[in-house]
């Protein structure tokens, strides 16, 4: 029954998403038909190719480089402004649900590993899975997204909007220039230490507000910093600084760790808007081409 009414809310966001954008603009799945089979809702898709999740599995986990990064982010960007726009949340983005038009790739040598790795043909990209897209006027459950690409606001239950979809978006990003998911966790407490190591303190006016007063003490995250359960927050997670200058060569790479920057904000009202984003430097090989070809 659960799945029954997650199909027919998916059915009916894509119904009004898809008839908002006629002309196929945004990169949202299309819907062909839908129908009940023996009481099992049953959607019809136009077909796509691998998700961006299971070709960096496919391909050893080997990041995609700034160039693909852009390329791909630009096109969820632009979809998921769309989606904001009409009052909408995607509220679970993730490389899971981030699909490969076209997954076909050519295989090159890595002359530093041995190995064959992929490189795809095309990086065009459409973003699926409208089961739990909430319009602004609907409930907003109080437990949203993928543990990994969950927001600070979610897990602090201090209410949500469209917001939390950027800072998902900022997840996924890190993991496409990663190849590797950026908070590896699956217990809340520790996801905010990581958020801690990575991104600094939580501050203090949200850890107030919380609901949450387990993960708090003295106005701080109720964290030790020495205790050996942060081994693991320790080995796996870089402060964004760090990373940033280190690897960093590029004037693109750059840009592109300035933009994670301003959507991996704690506070809501700082965080930058998917609008916003669209306009950030880090897009404008992506602007000036569109007006080459317009
Ligand atoms: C070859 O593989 C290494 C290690 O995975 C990677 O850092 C490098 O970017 C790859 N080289 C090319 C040309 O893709
Ligand atoms: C989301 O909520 C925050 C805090 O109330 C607000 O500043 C922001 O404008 C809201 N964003 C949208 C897209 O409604």
């Amino acid at each position: 029954e659960t799945f029954r009414e997650v199909a027919k809310s998916e059915i009916s966001v894509l119904e009004e998403i898809n008839s908002l954008d006629d002309d196929n603009r945004f990169a949202c799945v299309r819907m062909l038909d839908w129908f009940d089979h023996d009481g099992h809702m049953c959607i019809v898709f136009e077909r796509l190719g691998l998700s961006t999740f299971e070709f960096l599995q496919q391909n050893h986990f080997l990041p995609f480089s700034v160039d693909q990064i852009r390329h791909m982010a630009f096109q969820i960007f632009r979809a998921v402004c769309f989606l904001h726009r009409n009052k909408l949340t995607h509220t679970d983005l993730k490389p899971e649900n981030i699909l490969l038009v076209c997954s076909d790739y050519d295989l090159e040598f890595n002359d530093s590993t041995n190995r064959k790795q992929r490189k795809l043909r095309s990086l065009d990209v459409k973003v699926v899975d409208f089961g739990t897209a909430t319009f602004d006027h609907e409930h907003h459950e109080s437990l949203v997204s993928t543990r990994h690409y969950r927001a600070p606001e979610v897990i602090l239950d201090l209410g949500w909007n469209q917001s939390c979809d950027v800072w998902s978006l900022g997840c996924v990003l890190m993991e496409f220039y990663l190849g590797r998911t950026l908070f590896p966790t699956h217990n809340s407490h520790e996801h905010l230490a990581m958020m801690e190591k990575v991104l600094g303190p939580i501050p203090s006016h949200l850890l107030k507000q919380t609901r949450k007063q387990q993960y708090v003490h003295n106005g701080r995250l109720n964290w030790e910093d020495q205790s050996p359960s942060n081994e693991h927050v320790r080995k796996h997670c870089k402060p964004l600084k760090v990373n940033c200058t280190q690897i960093s060569q590029s004037a693109a790479a750059e840009r592109l760790f300035h933009l994670l920057s301003c959507m991996l904000e704690y506070d809501v009202c700082k965080r930058i808007t998917m609008e916003e984003a669209l306009w950030h430097p880090f897009f404008s090989p992506m602007r000036n081409q569109k007006q080459q070809r317009s």
